[in-house]
């Protein structure tokens, strides 16, 4: 047998094998169990020693040619399949990305933040108290000893058991006890705002048993209404970017703060919606109730641990729900609460780019 033939034969059909299948096809045929080439290796075994000596090394040399060309042969064809596929499965980097929705940010937050910029332009600095709190922050050191008849005008909220320290505890019903904590905290004198939830049970079209205040507080030596009158409508005038804002103050009452004064703005009515703006007496315009607010009470001083004849200060709380209604045209508060990602994405802000006060509280030109 010319085994030189019998490899140059083999390595022809394995050069020409058209695809894997077709060369796992060849490699059984020659060097599988029943085999070509593993038959000729069995037959060493039989042959004399001399014979062997010959033959042996042809018989190994025509396997090894066998398998270096199926070897070669699988690289070559995996090379092209792998070619083939890349030519076939190109990306086309130009298509635009599908969009992934993008979460909003909520009307209230962006209101919070504005007021925050407004006040911060102003000199105020941001304080914070728990929505957890207890009856003597809430109200007895705002002046509203227990039984006393304003604590019946806050709907509240208790929970059942007294605290470590035996305290009455309830949800916060508005931001005011942070001016004692602040008080408490930070002493005289004292330029701050306080932003955040308070709660009471109370809920229609314009209640909701939570809502938003952001209380102001400023504590210094000879501070007086004209301060709180000032301070209130530039504030009004940089949120609702407009210079028109006229305030109308109203003798009020608060037990924490003495003189009370209501806050009211003029608005009208344009395409259904109330905008802020104008005298309250203007022809076609009205007035509506904004805010609460006063000169601190001297109980409230003494229980943040001042001393009522060297400071006085005034208080303020806003509704920030109100105030974004207002602002940007929503009419049902309970909307604001519903987790509706349809409202969410109607009425929320660009995380990126939200709108920012670009004409800030400066000094009008
Ligand atoms: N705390 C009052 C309320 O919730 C608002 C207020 C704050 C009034 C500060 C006067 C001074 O109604």
């Amino acid at each position: 047998m010319d085994y030189a033939q019998t490899g140059r034969e083999a390595q022809a059909r394995i050069e020409s094998a058209a695809d894997l299948d077709a060369l796992e096809a060849l490699r059984v045929e020659f060097l599988g169990k029943q085999g070509s080439v593993s038959g000729l290796l069995k037959t060493l075994g039989k042959m004399t020693p001399e014979e062997r000596k010959e033959k042996g090394p042809e018989i190994h040399g025509l396997r090894e040619t066998v398998s270096n060309a199926i070897a070669a042969r699988k690289d070559a064809l995996e090379v092209a399949a792998l070619a083939a596929q890349l030519a076939e499965q190109t990306i086309d980097l130009s298509l635009p990305a599908p969009d992934a929705p993008t979460g909003s940010v909520h009307p209230i937050a962006q209101v919070m933040d504005e007021l925050a910029e407004i006040f911060a332009d102003l000199g105020f600095a941001v304080a914070s108290g728990p929505e957890i709190e207890d009856d003597w922050h809430n109200f007895t050191a705002l002046n509203m000893p227990e039984s006393h008849p304003a604590r019946a005008m806050h709907d509240t909220f208790y929970f059942p058991d007294r605290d470590a320290q035996d305290r009455e505890m309830l949800l916060r019903t508005h931001t005011s006890p942070v001016q004692i904590r602040t008080m408490l905290d930070q002493g005289a004198p004292l330029r701050i705002i306080a932003p955040g939830r308070v709660y009471r049970s109370d809920s229609d079209a314009t209640h909701t048993p939570m809502f938003h205040q952001i209380e102001g507080l400023v504590i210094d030596r000879d501070i007086h209404l004209g301060h709180l009158k000032w301070t209130l409508e530039t504030l009004l005038k940089a949120f609702f970017e407009r210079d028109d804002i006229v305030l109308r103050l109203r003798p009020s009452y608060f037990p924490f703060t003495e003189p009370s004064v209501e806050v009211d703005t003029g608005f009208s009515f344009v395409d259904g919606r109330r905008v802020v703006g104008g005298s309250g007496d203007d022809a076609g315009h009205s007035w509506m109730e904004l805010l609460g607010s006063g000169m601190v009470n001297r109980n409230v001083l003494i229980a943040g641990g001042l001393d009522p004849d060297e400071w006085q200060g005034f208080a303020f709380g806003v509704g920030v729900d109100r105030l974004a209604m207002l602002k940007y045209g929503m009419n049902d508060l309970r909307a604001f609460f519903d987790g509706d990602v349809r409202w969410l994405s109607h009425y929320g802000f660009s995380a990126l780019d939200a709108p920012t006060l670009s004409a800030g509280v400066g000094t009008p030109a």
